[in-house]
């Protein structure tokens, strides 16, 4: 299994998860976070400025079996994408185990 942890942008969040129920994943977990990238906070590259400031964003994880990876990963980008500078980044992780407590299922089984 993977947790796969992708930092939106927050009006992006409708289309991810539209298109992550499509790509079939059995949960997902949404925050509200706040962050920097490259640009520390700012809108363009070239802003001439020591201040570093955090941006509002939205982290969403999802655990899957490994074999809905890839998938899940492709879902995140293409509905993330605005290709412009901010739209994020997402991260891949091991995970070592799962349990649905309401019936005991654990490892994969808990996931589908
Ligand atoms: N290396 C990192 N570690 C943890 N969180 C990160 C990292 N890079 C980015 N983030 C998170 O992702 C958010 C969006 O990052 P962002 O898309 O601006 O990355 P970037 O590397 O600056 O790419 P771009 O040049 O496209 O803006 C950040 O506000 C932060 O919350
Ligand atoms: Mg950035």
């Amino acid at each position: 299994m993977v947790k796969i942890e992708a930092v939106i942008k927050p009006h992006k969040l409708d289309a991810v998860k539209e298109a992550l129920v499509k790509a079939g994943v059995a949960g997902m977990t949404v925050s509200e976070v706040r962050g920097f990238g490259k640009q520390k906070g700012h809108e363009d590259v070239a802003a001439d400025t020591l201040t570093i400031e955090f941006l509002p964003k939205l982290k969403i994880e999802i655990v899957c079996p490994d074999e809905q990876k890839d998938r899940t990963l492709d879902a995140i980008a293409r509905a993330a994408k605005t290709g412009k500078i901010g739209d994020g980044k997402i991260f891949v992780s091991p995970i070592l185990d799962a349990l649905r407590i309401r019936t005991n299922d654990k490892g994969e089984s808990a996931v589908r």
